[in-house]
């Protein structure tokens, strides 16, 4: 019906898709339990709501500069020296409607037709599609040992003559992992002398467990001048659990940010007033809700990775950081597309299929909401899968037999 090849090409995003069937579902009262999806369930700090109210209650609520107001992009600023000892100018700042925008206008501004971008599997599931919407080719670079930690020669394998960028995204989603210090290193490196851009996808690096501290990709690189083709991606959005304010950042060289603020200026113009004053607000503020909200995710994460062991078969990888698990169900089904759907008809647990993030035979489950659904879903899902599990459950006020092997 006419309509482009790209628009033709691009699917949905499966995990927004996911959160719409459990909307559709628990609204028809179904006992649904989401563990797919991808925000944490706290409330916005307190200084981020009195910061937006402030100016809802001028009731001037007028454009911004394309590239963000410069009280955010002071705070970003900020939050940059102060996480990554790095001093930038607002000129290499941009303030985006979210990671998802930040990422996508760095890829408009670096790609050419049909030049490719390199990243690990598995992979954020918007990537791919990202990457094509920009007019690119999406190459992900699966670890050769087939785990979720592919090597620098895995990437450097996957590169070519067509290729223009790395796209690193730790803590991982999916898998939860942090990759190494040698391997983002290693990659740093690679890129440098590659010459590629690096984009480093950072929305998760203050929700790591066990103790450890985020690396600094800076740390890598002797190169902090303006030639310096190293991206990195920041938002509010989990840390501050500000998902529906959608407010990321990117912070590049002078010549990348004038021309993403620049595709950004004709796209959408600058991010909505309120969500930028409530960023304001948010990263200058108290905040003890960034460290609140870590420690009740590894909480939970431990919770889902004891529960998980306790099923026979599954294969799964403890997360280091995000608020995902990507555990290996392929002994009981190696269709993640038909395992998923199969646990949300026969005991409504919602889960995101492996496929979409590049890898087959795993589930994505997330930890981010109430620890009595996590427990909860678990148990359905071990019941619907575990041949020893009792032959009834209780599902809301249903009692399911189970009838299938
Ligand atoms: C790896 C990764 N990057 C970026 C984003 C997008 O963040 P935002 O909501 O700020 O656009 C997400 C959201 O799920 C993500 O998982």
């Amino acid at each position: 019906m006419g309509l482009s090849q790209i628009a033709r090409s691009i699917k949905e995003s499966p995990t927004l898709k996911l959160n719409e069937t459990a909307a559709i579902l628990r609204d028809k009262g179904e006992p649904v339990i989401h563990l797919a999806g991808g925000e944490p369930k706290s409330k916005a700090p307190i200084d981020a709501i009195l910061q937006c109210a402030s100016l809802l209650n001028t009731g001037e609520v007028r454009y911004t500069p394309a590239d963000g107001v410069p009280a955010l992009k002071k705070a970003v600023i900020r939050y940059t020296e102060d996480h990554y000892g790095r001093l930038v100018a607002p000129e290499n700042v941009i303030i985006s409607s979210g990671a998802k925008q930040a990422i996508m206008v760095a890829l408009h501004a670096i790609l050419d037709p049909t030049e490719e971008v390199v990243f690990p599997v598995p992979y954020w599931v918007s990537y791919p599609e990202m990457v094509r919407i920009a007019g690119g080719v999406p190459v992900p670079a699966a670890a050769s040992d087939g785990g979720f930690r592919p090597s620098v020669q895995d990437i450097e394998q996957a590169i070519g003559p067509a290729t223009k960028a790395i796209l690193i995204n730790s803590p991982n989603n999916p898998s939860g992992v942090v990759y190494s210090r040698e391997f983002l290193a290693g990659v740093v490196q690679l890129a440098e002398k590659r010459d590629l851009w690096l984009i480093m996808d950072d929305t998760y690096n203050r929700l790591i467990f066990d103790g450890r501290q985020p690396d600094n990709c800076y740390d890598f690189t002797d190169d902090h001048s303006e030639q310096s083709k190293l991206i990195v991606v920041n938002c509010v959005s989990k840390m501050y659990a500000m998902t529906g304010f959608r407010i990321g950042w990117a912070i590049g060289n002078r010549e990348v940010v004038r021309a993403m603020a620049n595709i950004q200026s004709q796209q959408t113009s600058g991010p909505a007033a309120p969500s930028q004053w409530a960023a304001i607000g948010a990263l200058n503020g108290v905040q003890s809700s960034i460290e609140a909200l870590r420690m009740t995710l590894e909480n939970a994460r431990n919770v889902m990775v004891d529960r998980l062991q306790a099923i026979p078969g599954v294969q799964v990888t403890r997360p280091d950081g995000t608020f995902y698990c990507f555990p290996d169900f392929s002994a009981y089904e190696k269709d993640s597309r038909k395992l998923s759907d199969f646990l949300l008809e026969k005991v409504r647990v919602v889960t995101a299929p492996g496929k979409e993030f590049g890898m087959e035979g795993h589930l994505r489950l997330s930890y981010c909401g109430a620890l009595r659904e996590i427990k909860e879903g678990l148990e359905r899902i071990q019941w619907a899968l575990d041949p020893e599990s009792a032959n009834e459950l209780h599902l809301g006020n249903r009692k399911l037999v189970r009838d299938w092997k």
